[in-house]
């Protein structure tokens, strides 16, 4: 499928490594100019350059920190001066610890709002006034499945994803109409570094090993296995296209239809 998407430029968030990195990779295979943006500036620049001669495409290394407002603003006004325009956002930087409650401390609870909630509001509304003025842009936020279903373990990202889902569903209201489409990626569990962090988490307070951490999230899955990052990345790349025009607004989960929560009873 022709996606439509040559000398589009594209902005992604969180993308030295994990589901971003393969965002960007898809992007610049399609066509797209790519800036990319995480912490760490060595890994930032190696990925961009393996991605640039993977693909042939412009790979620009934005190192900044998404959990402040000034990093983003840099980075987005980086991307502006590179290439003039931005038509594709795409927000992967987030991460949130995972825990009980009674474990749990008010530190970790806004980390994962900083950076999961308010890091996504921060690019978004950075990047917005551009894409009005150019009357059109795509943005994809990607969330995960714990926004829509309880998980008590997983409560950080639970409550920053389901916000980050009401805040999208609002932004697609309000800037529909100004050529704006904005629409979310729910992935459960995806082959990354940040998973298999997840992973040895949830083996410890399981008291369990990490092989056994993961057959009980496998199982907890219809499909029965766990996703990779490339198969998010095609998702997000069909949301950013002009081929899915008319998706707007959507909530899309990408999780093989795993519905319960990791941890049994
Ligand atoms: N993997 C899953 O199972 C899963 C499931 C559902 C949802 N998600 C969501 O998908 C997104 C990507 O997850 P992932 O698994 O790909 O994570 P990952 O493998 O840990 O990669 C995270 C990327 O974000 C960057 N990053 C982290 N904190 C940042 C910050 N404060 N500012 C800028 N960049 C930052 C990291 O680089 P630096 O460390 O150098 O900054 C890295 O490039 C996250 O929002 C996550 O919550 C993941």
């Amino acid at each position: 499928m022709d996606l439509n998407l040559v000398n589009k430029v594209a902005l992604i968030t969180g993308a030295s490594k994990g589901i971003g990195r393969e965002v960007a990779t898809r992007l610049a295979s399609e066509g797209c100019d790519v800036v990319i943006t995480a912490r760490n500036p060595e890994a930032l620049e190696k990925t961009a350059a393996e991605i640039a001669a993977a693909t042939g495409s412009k790979v620009v290394a934005q190192a900044g920190d998404m959990s402040r407002s000034a990093d983003v603003d840099r980075c987005v006004e980086a991307a502006l001066e590179e290439f003039g325009r931005i038509d594709v956002l795409v927000t992967c930087a987030g991460s949130s610890p995972g825990g009980l409650l009674e474990e749990l401390t008010d530190e970790q609870w806004m980390e994962s709002l900083n950076l999961k909630f308010m890091g996504y509001v921060r690019t978004v509304r950075s990047v917005v006034p551009h894409m009005v003025k150019q009357g059109s842009g795509a943005i994809v936020l990607v969330v995960g499945n714990d926004g829509l279903k309880p998980s008590y373990w997983e409560m950080t990202a639970g409550a920053a994803n389901a916000a980050d889902l009401n805040f999208a569903s609002s932004i697609a209201d309000q800037y529909g109409p100004k050529g704006i489409r904005v629409n979310t990626v729910n992935p459960g569990p995806v082959d990354t570094e940040r998973w298999d962090g997840l992973e040895k988490a949830f083996a410890r307070d399981m008291g369990v090993d990490q092989a056994e951490a993961r057959r009980r999230a496998e199982a907890s899955i219809p499909l029965g296995r766990i996703t990779q990052p490339q198969e998010v990345a095609a998702l997000v790349s069909f949301l950013a296209s002009d081929v899915a025009a008319s998706v707007h607004g959507a909530h899309i989960p990408i999780d093989g239809a795993q519905r319960k929560s990791l941890m049994e009873r």
